[in-house]
């Protein structure tokens, strides 16, 4: 998302965005929360930040074209800039997959062999 359009700043912000997608209520988040392993956490929390970016890369390449199209020559720059950072942050997110779920594996592998035990 881009902040202070217009107001010299051109990066992309670092801000969360909520997802457009159903989400549970709080108390039962908060449950769900409390069960999940933080290898678990991680996982979705990574998965979220794929949906994000990508949305993102989406929404800037159509505001891309209608800028071309309105010749809004500075507004092109900004949105160019902006979808390159996204682009770059969702690249960042997928080379980094691999190594991430390498990382967690251990976790992961022990509280699958902990349901099978049960
Ligand atoms: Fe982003």
């Amino acid at each position: 998302m881009i902040s202070d359009f217009g107001n010299g700043q051109k990066s992309a912000t670092k801000d969360k965005a909520q997802l457009p997608i159903p989400t549970l209520p709080k108390s039962l988040a908060n449950i769900f929360q409390k069960t999940m392993t933080s290898a678990e956490s991680e996982l979705i929390a990574a998965k979220e930040d794929a949906i994000v970016e990508n949305a993102e890369i989406i929404v800037y390449d159509m505001l891309t074209h209608l800028a071309e199209r309105m010749n809004a020559g500075s507004a092109i720059a900004i949105l160019s800039e902006s979808l390159s950072e996204e682009r770059a942050m969702a690249d960042w997110i997928k080379t980094n997959t691999p190594d991430m779920v390498t990382q967690l594996w251990p976790e992961i592998e022990a509280s699958i062999s902990t349901y099978e035990e049960e």
